[in-house]
Order: structure tokens, then sequence, then C-alpha cells
């Protein structure tokens, strides 16, 4: 059977995708922030996962403000990097899981968790920065993708509460898979930012510092953290972190912490990594 081996959270600042792409990871600016994932990038090449959950927000790249799933699962064999704007990342394609993503929205779906199936879309920085972060500059991606596309950008997002119950349904999906692989579910997004208004610029230490330790230690508070008080707390861009717990609720109640990193500044984005283990 396929199992839940790991848990991986980590920002998708565009700017550090552009900074690899570029050739400018060695720059004082972005050095610190790249020398952050070096743990992350160790600890995955000595043991890569068969497929990654990776669950983010299309940023209006892939499927525009004319149609906003809430919840999308892509089930193709093959996504391409998006044109953002400045041509797609030269990044090579990601590889999906086809078997694996048709059996996830089948049995969430039957579970009561209506994710929108997507046979072919493009995926913009939302999904390959971390890619990039974790795996580099590859030939090839090394892992195959089962992406989950959340919306963040267009009110009324998901709950935190609704995402942490589709990564347990997702959990569940993935332990009646029959096929023996080892999958992590990935969380991006976050941590507290706003790119626009009077507030641009606003970045919260203690409200992301407090939410990496309740990650682990008390899910069950975070979930219940209503959408007004990400907004207050970490700006408007911040609501990307309801994208953690549905890593987190896929998970199981007790995790083992491998791995943080913080560290400000980058962009307009706190940047926060977490990897997470499943206890028990
Ligand atoms: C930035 C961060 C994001 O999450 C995003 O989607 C776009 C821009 C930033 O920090 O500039
Ligand atoms: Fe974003």
């Amino acid at each position: 059977m396929a199992r839940i081996t790991a848990g991986v959270a980590t920002s998708h600042v565009p700017a550090i995708g552009a900074a690899i792409d570029l050739g400018r990871s060695g720059d004082d600016y972005w050095r610190p922030v790249l020398a952050g994932y070096e743990w992350a990038r160790r600890w995955i090449a000595a043991s890569p996962p068969d497929v990654v959950v990776l669950v983010y927000n299309d940023h209006a790249s892939a499927f525009s403000l004319e149609v906003i799933p809430t919840f999308a699962i892509g089930c193709a064999e093959t996504f391409e990097p998006a044109d953002e704007g400045f041509g797609p990342r030269p990044v090579p394609p990601v590889e999906g899981h086809p078997d694996l993503a048709c059996h996830i929205a089948q049995s969430v779906i039957l579970d009561e968790f209506d994710l929108t199936v997507i046979n072919k879309m493009d995926v913009d920085h939302g999904l390959t920065v971390p890619m990039s972060l974790l795996f580099g500059q590859p030939e090839a991606w090394p892992v195959r993708v089962v992406p989950v596309a959340v919306n963040v950008v267009q009110y009324p997002p998901p709950t935190g509460n609704r995402c942490y119950a589709l990564g347990e349904a997702i959990a569940r999906a993935v332990a009646s898979f029959p096929e023996d692989l080892d999958v992590h579910v990935w969380g991006t997004g976050g941590m507290s930012h706003q790119l626009q208004g009077p507030r641009a610029g606003l970045i919260n230490r203690e409200f992301d510092g407090a939410f990496l330790d309740r990650l682990v230690s008390d899910p069950e508070g975070l979930r219940r953290i209503p959408h007004i008080e990400y907004l207050r707390e970490a700006g408007s861009e911040g609501i990307e972190l309801v994208m953690w717990l549905i890593m987190r609720g896929a998970l199981g109640p007790d995790v083992r912490e491998l791995r943080r990193f913080y560290h400000v500044p980058a962009s307009n984005t706190a940047v926060g990594h977490v990897v997470l283990e499943p206890v028990g």
C-alpha cells in the first residue's frame, strides 16, 4: 500500500525562482535564503519519495479569474510551467501520477470533498518554486507530483478547518492506494505577507513563530483560526497558510519536527519552511 512518510511546508516566493533561474543564488541577498534549504535538499536526496502530493495555489496564471475552483486536483500525465508574464520558468515539466491522482479524486469525492478534476493545466511559481528549493536545477524532476490547487486568491478561500479535514481525507485516500509508494504531502505559500494596499510589506514574526510552533503541538487549535485573524495578523496573502493545514491534516495527530527555517527578508514575504514526520 502507499504511505505518507513526511510533510514539507515552504513559502513559494516567485523572486526566489527568478534568482535561481538567473544564476543569482550566490548573491548576498539570496545566499542565506537558499542555505536554509540545504538540510532539506540533503534529506530528500538521501531518501526521495516516489510521489509528492503538492498543495499550492495558482496565482491567476493557469485558471485566470474566469474559473476559480476552491480545490482542484491535477490528474494529467504532465504539467508544463505556466507563463506568468515573463515567459515560463526554464524548469523541467512536472510529471504527474495519473493513477494515484485519480484514486485520490475518487476517494476524497466519495468521502464528500468535492475536488475539481483537472486533466490539463500549467503550474506556476506556487508549485515550481518549492520544487526548485528542494531539488535544485536537475535535468528532470526526481519525483512525480500530484498537484492539489487551492483558491486563496479570490474571496472566499476555504477555511483552515476545511483544509485540515481535506488533508485527513487525502491521507485515507493514499492509505487505500494498492501500489507500494512513498508519498510526501507538501503545503506551500505563506508565511506573513501582504502585496498591496496601505499595509503592503507587512511581516509578523510573532504570528509566524506561533504558527510554526502550533503546527507541531496544537494543530487542533490552529485549524480553528478564522480568516479575519490571518488577514489581520499575517496580511492578505498570509491566507496562503491554510494550505499548510492540508499537509498537516494528512500527517495524523502527532508529528516530529525534523527541520525548521525562518528568514526575513525575501522579496515581500517572510520565508518559512518545515519538515515534519508522522509519529505512530
Ligand atoms: C510574493 C509572494 C508570493 O507568495 C506571491 O505569490 C507573489 C509575490 C512576494 O513576496 O513578492
Ligand atoms: Fe503566493
